[in-house]
């Protein structure tokens, strides 16, 4: 399908859809101050051309979704304008926007569940059979044609709840195209995906870009900005310090304009020096859904001084062995000991105490209040015990102590500990749940999806930070979605499928090949199944 370039304002003698003609959109001179005093935007710059991929990168607190929510009519700036295909226009809400050709894709949690695909597309566009009642065939046609004219799989008969957050990312693209954007807003949208969802949504992407639609995306893995965009945007506080066409630069290039330095992206593996074991996993099973375990027969050890690091294709079981190892989750079978001692009676509340502690992936529900100051986030769970406890009080100045040392430990990006949690940028919320969990310096530190949504530099700083916890002696089980990742960290690999731990390989001559085969349950050099591999 082409673009509806019927406006009558398309570049003068060119076809509309091509990169090169006037801009699709031009944000010129964007301030925004707010009400904490905090200067998000301080005059930036965006411009993008028609039917191009384009990627907006900075570090975390540098003002893009700021940006983003000013192109969408979320935000109004201070000062600047936004030009629409040359038009100066002014977006009071998300309705002006998306008239003005404005797509927004939401990080797929907005949608209603117990409603069918086909129903959240239309909602609040609904195709009329009579005033006010949903023609639901009409709806279920029309959705279904605009899936199959863009290429996005999927039934839009099914209810949203059954879908997995690929699929129902698809569905937001498809709200926006339904109400025909031209221009598609992504923040962030792969840092809830698995690789082979993202492959899929770069697809859908080029897809787009060659019906002659733009979008932008907002990315930390500047591998992705290399594989999908066409030019790059890059912001530093609040400024545009950087437009890039892609083929022209590099990862390094794109890292040195976010920071102002030259950034290690390699994370090269540093190896630990393991002592004891600390953390023995011993016949874990933990029922899962339809009858099959979600954790199977899973023994597996951490010693002080070790980082271990968990591969495997989300879902196989990953985050239910550190729940359950957290006591988050209940075990059948199976027993967890530290430092020899059996945890396996002792609630959530005792393991901690016991001294595991625990970064889940989800930073909303690690009991980090947002609507609270960033101080209050930081002394949960050291409040009750000096040096934060001083008697019946809490000891206002070690509090505010203890807050800064993590605020400046992890370079966490906020004006004072007394603002709300609420106002800080996604990736520095994340850095204070990392730097508050450490903080704990138990002996055992589950850690899953460590770096998700943190910008490049405090990458780097999260990873020397492990690898330090692991150097004082802890004992540190890892999961994550990168592999770079684990490879960076884990001093030994274990590799789940279906519940199962199928290998387990120690990182001097693991190779990303077979850890990759692994994962598909193909276990290399087949070691034994239930697979331990180590007793
Ligand atoms: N509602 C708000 N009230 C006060 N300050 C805010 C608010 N929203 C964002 N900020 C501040 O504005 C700055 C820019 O935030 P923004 O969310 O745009 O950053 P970002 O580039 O998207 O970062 P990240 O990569 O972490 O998502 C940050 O310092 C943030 O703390
Ligand atoms: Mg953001």
């Amino acid at each position: 399908m082409t673009r509806q370039a019927c406006e009558g304002n398309a570049a003068p003698g060119g076809d509309p859809g091509r990169p090169g003609d006037e801009p699709e959109v031009e944000m010129v001179g964007i301030v925004k101050r707010f009400p904490n005093g905090v200067l998000a935007n301080d005059h930036a710059e965006l411009r993008l051309a028609p039917g191009e991929i384009h990627a907006l990168v900075g570090e975390n607190g540098a003002g893009k979704s700021t940006l983003m929510s000013v192109l969408y009519g979320l935000i109004a700036p201070d000062a600047g304008e936004v030009r629409v295909r040359g038009v100066p226009t002014r977006f009071r809400s998300p309705i002006d926007a998306s008239a003005a050709g404005m797509g927004m894709v939401h990080q797929a949690f907005r949608l209603f569940p117990s409603m069918t695909v086909a129903e959240n597309v239309v909602y609040r566009a609904e195709p009329q059979r009579l005033r006010g009642v949903l023609d639901r065939a009409a709806a279920h046609r029309e959705v279904a044609d605009l899936a199959t004219r863009h290429g996005l799989q999927v039934d839009p008969r099914a209810r949203v709840a059954s879908l997995s957050v690929g699929v129902r990312q698809r569905v937001e693209i498809l709200k926006a195209l339904y109400r025909e954007a031209r221009v598609l807003i992504l923040d962030e949208p792969t840092a809830v995906l698995t690789p082979q969802e993202t492959a899929l949504l770069f697809d859908v992407l080029r897809n787009l870009r060659a019906s002659g639609r733009t979008a932008v995306i907002v990315t930390h893995k500047l591998g992705e900005v290399l594989e999908i965009s066409d030019s790059v945007t890059v912001l530093r506080d609040g400024r545009t310090v950087a437009r890039l066409t892609t083929a022209d630069t590099d990862a390094h290039e794109i890292a040195r304009h976010m920071t102002g330095r030259s950034v290690d992206l390699d994370g090269r593996w540093v190896p630990g020096r393991p002592a004891g074991p600390v953390l023995e996993v011993d016949r874990l099973t933990v029922p899962g859904t339809a009858g099959r375990p979600a954790v199977d027969d899973v023994t597996l050890q951490v010693r002080s001084g070790e980082i271990v690091g968990i591969a495997g294709v989300a879902g196989n079981g990953q985050v239910e062995l550190l729940e359950a190892i957290a006591g988050l989750r209940g075990a059948e079978r199976g027993s967890v000991r530290v430092d020899g001692t059996s945890l396996d009676p002792l609630s959530a509340g005792q393991r901690r105490r016991a001294g595991i502690a625990y970064i889940p992936e989800d930073r909303a529900a690690t009991g980090s209040a947002v609507d609270a100051p960033v101080g209050d986030n930081l002394s949960m769970g050291f409040h009750r015990q000096p040096p934060l406890r001083r008697g019946w009080t809490m000891d206002r100045k070690a509090a505010r102590q203890h807050a800064e040392r993590i605020v400046g430990a992890l370079g966490i990006k906020v004006r004072s500990a007394a603002v709300p949690a609420a106002t800080l940028s996604g990736g520095n919320l994340q850095k204070l749940i990392v730097g508050r969990e450490m903080a704990h310096d138990a002996p055992v530190l589950l850690v899953d999806q460590p770096t998700r949504g943190v910008d490049i530099g405090a990458i780097e700083n999260i990873h020397a930070r492990l690898r330090a916890y692991r150097d004082a002696g802890h004992a540190v089980l890892l999961t994550s979605a990168e592999l770079s990742e684990l490879f960076a960290l884990a001093d030994r690999l274990a590799v789940m499928f279906e519940g199962r731990v199928v290998a387990v390989l120690p990182r001097e001559t693991a190779t990303e090949e077979e850890v990759g085969l692994a994962m598909s349950g193909i276990a290399p050099g087949a070691r034994p199944p239930g697979g331990e591999g180590e007793r």
